[in-house]
Parts: structure tokens; C-alpha cells; sequence
């Protein structure tokens, strides 16, 4: 199965639970993780935010009310989490979001000062998709990505193989996750996401290259910036 169609099939139906399930799965930890991708965005003032993989728009609120003045876009594959990320706009006040369906590896039009990702780069060609940033990217724009590691700490890696268990169990007991038990786990423990973004920022351009292992080492934020003339 290709990966997109991986994604859909893993995500197809978690869409009305995702927001309770990200926080009881990563034991509270998505919150910090994504407050630390807002602290890293301030470093910018960004007039144009693209949030690839939006899903139902967590970070992309999150990054719409840090930066009233910005235009953000979201973009995910699945229509299904869209459709959650649209109907919290008509609910909320913030009103400079837009949420669109495409491929992150397709984006390359329009032009944007920061650029995030949290839980994409598993799932990507890095080096497609960080080719097509360096396009869309204004010079001195920042990308910041994040998403799960596998510990490298042996006593990291215990605690969480048995975290694993029980989360699988619980995942276990919903139709609609079910799916994301068996899948996500082996598609952490492959990935080589940081090492490949690396390389990939250092190939197309980008300085500053910063590596922010969070604790327990469960996740990682990459984050860069773009410098030079556009291509
Ligand atoms: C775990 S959700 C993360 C949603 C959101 N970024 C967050 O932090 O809550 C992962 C999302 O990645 C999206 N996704 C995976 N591969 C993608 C791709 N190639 N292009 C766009 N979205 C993709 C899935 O559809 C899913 O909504």
C-alpha cells in the first residue's frame, strides 16, 4: 500500500476523537510539545503560516491566535479531519485560518514565512517535501517539524515498550483505532525522520539546523531556517 493511502486507511473515522485521543495517548505531552513549536515560531514574525497536516487544526489555531496578524493555511490529505478543522472556525473567533485538502509532498505554490509540521515527518518523503518548502519558504522564513522518536535510552525504550502495551490495548478496544494500534508503533520504531530532515536541510539551503530531543525522547522538533534568494 502506498503511504497516502496508509494514512487515510489508519485515520479513516478517528476524526470526531482525535483531539481527546492526542492528548491521552501522548499522557498530556502534545500541549507542551506544541507550545514549544509556538515559542520556536516567535523567533519570526510571520505574516503567512502554512501548517502541513493540519488534521482538526490544533496547531493551526494554536499558530492563528499567536500570530493575529498572520494569514495561516492548513493543509492535510484527509477530508474527513477537515471538515472538524472548518466547522471549530464557524465555532471560534479566530478567523485568519483556511483549511484546504492536498498532499504535503505536492505543495509548492504561494509563498509563506514559517511552515510547520507535528506528526507529518513519519509519514513523508523528507527530502520531496523539504525540496518544496525551500521553494515556498521566504528567505530568513523558519520550518519547523515535529513528531514522535523511538527512544534511544535503553531505560527509555523499556518504559516505553510497555507504555506501548497498554496503549495499544486501549486503542485496541475502538473500532475506529484500531487500525492506528496495530500501524503506528512499527511506523515510529522505522522511521529515521530526524537524520533524513537533516540531511535534507542541509541539501536544500537551510542554516541553523536545530535538533530538540524532548524529554523521555518519545518526540523531536527539527526546526531551521531558510536563508539566500528563492529558487
Ligand atoms: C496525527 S495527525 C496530526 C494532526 C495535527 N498536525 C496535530 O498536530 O494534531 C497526522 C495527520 O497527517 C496527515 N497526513 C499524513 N500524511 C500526509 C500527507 N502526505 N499530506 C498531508 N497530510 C498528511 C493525516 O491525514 C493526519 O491528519
Amino acid at each position: 500500500m502506498d503511504q497516502p493511502n496508509l494514512v487515510r486507511q489508519i485515520f479513516a473515522t478517528t476524526g470526531s476523537t482525535y483531539d481527546l485521543m492526542v492528548k491521552v495517548a501522548t499522557l498530556g505531552q502534545d500541549s507542551s510539545w506544541k507550545k514549544r513549536i509556538l515559542e520556536i515560531s516567535s523567533q519570526i514574525t510571520p505574516k503567512t503560516i502554512l501548517d502541513l497536516a493540519c488534521g482538526t487544526g490544533i496547531l493551526t489555531f494554536a499558530l492563528a491566535q499567536r500570530f493575529p496578524e498572520s494569514a495561516v493555511v492548513g493543509i492535510d490529505l484527509q477530508e474527513e479531519y477537515l471538515l472538524y478543522a472548518r466547522a471549530k472556525k464557524i465555532k471560534s473567533a479566530v478567523k485568519n485560518v483556511e483549511f484546504f485538502q492536498a498532499n504535503a509532498e505536492d505543495v509548492v505554490e504561494n509563498r509563506y514565512d514559517l511552515i510547520t509540521a507535528s506528526y507529518l515527518p513519519k509519514y513523508i518523503n523528507m527530502n520531496v517535501v523539504i525540496r518544496n518548502c525551500s521553494k515556498i519558504l521566504n528567505p530568513e522564513g523558519l520550518i519547523v517539524f515535529h513528531d514522535f522518536t523511538y527512544p534511544e535510552n535503553a531505560f527509555y525504550r523499556l518504559t516505553y515498550n510497555i507504555y506501548w502495551v497498554l496503549l495499544r490495548s486501549v486503542l485496541h478496544m475502538s473500532q475506529s483505532w484500531r487500525e492506528m494500534g496495530r500501524e503506528l508503533k512499527h511506523i515510529i520504531v522505522e522511521s529515521t525522520w530526524v537524520t533524513t530532515m537533516k540531511s535534507a536541510l542541509e541539501v536544500h539551503g537551510f542554516t541553523e539546523i536545530q535538533v530538540e530531543i524532548q524529554p523521555w525522547e518519545v518526540s523531536a522538533i527539527v526546526y531551521a531556517t531558510r536563508r539566500g534568494t528563492v529558487h
